[in-house]
């Protein structure tokens, strides 16, 4: 894709809604999260559902503090770990600085800028990152990520995406904010409200319809917790 810093282009490295280059939103990160999730359950059913292996090469794309990516390494031969914020990448580095994991490459780009250099993908991760785009961005990352993948490979697509009658949103988004709160805390229930508010999740039907005509086939749809799917997609063009 040519023009990929003409000034038309969206600046990614401005974070949007919840600022994931703020030191203290970062250092917060791993604690908050480990409370509702469990990064090596989610990276075994991503690996089990991408049939990866250990020859495989995978991009962990919106990585963040590398959860995903560190368990993935464990699995694979290579996992290159992207990310537009510093301070998150600079969590990741320690970490494996701390475990000596060596297979891991972490880079500082993002879905529109990123210029994939190395071996070539068997397959892409996105885990609660693709909000961060607003939904004509989103379509241009998604056809960025088909082409960066090799022909037989996968994706596995996972984000806050709405799947319920639009008239009902005042109660289904209350009733959201809510189970949040019990399960995560007050935190989380904030920046779930800094989510609705300022990031850009979307429609299923919307959300969908971008990753077919990027040139994916979607094979699965996974629910893995209230307004949280999962799409595992393969390259069909
Ligand atoms: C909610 S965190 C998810 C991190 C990780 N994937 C996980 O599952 O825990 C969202 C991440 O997306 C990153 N991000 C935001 N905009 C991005 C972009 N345009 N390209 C790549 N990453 C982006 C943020 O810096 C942040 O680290």
């Amino acid at each position: 894709m040519k023009n990929d810093h003409a000034d038309w282009l969206f600046d990614e490295s401005t974070q949007v809604g919840v600022d994931y280059s703020d030191s203290s939103v970062v250092a917060d990160y791993d604690n908050q999260h480990k409370g509702f999730r469990d990064f090596e359950a989610e990276a075994d059913k991503i690996a089990s559902v991408l049939n990866l292996t250990s020859a495989s090469t995978v991009l962990d794309i919106g990585c963040g503090t590398g959860g995903l990516s560190i368990c993935l390494a464990q699995k694979c031969r290579h996992v290159y770990a992207v990310d537009v914020s510093d301070a998150m990448l600079d969590t990741l580095k320690v970490k494996l600085e701390d475990q000596g994991l060596k297979n891991v490459t972490p880079r500082r780009a993002g879905f529109l800028t990123y210029q994939h250099e190395g071996s070539a993908l068997d397959a892409i991760v996105v885990s609660i990152a693709l909000h961060h785009l607003p939904d004509f961005w989103k379509q241009i990352a998604l056809c960025r990520l088909h082409d960066l993948l090799k022909p037989d490979g996968k994706m596995f697509l996972a984000d806050v995406v709405f799947d319920f009658d639009p008239r009902t949103y005042r109660e289904t988004l209350e009733g959201w904010l809510g189970g949040m709160r019990k399960l995560a805390g007050a935190q989380m229930a904030d920046e779930t409200i800094v989510h609705i508010r300022d990031e850009f999740s979307t429609w299923d039907w919307v959300l969908s319809g971008m990753i077919e005509r990027a040139g994916f086939q979607i094979d699965q749809t996974l629910d893995i917790a209230p307004q949280v799917r999962a799409y595992v997609c393969s390259r069909s063009e």
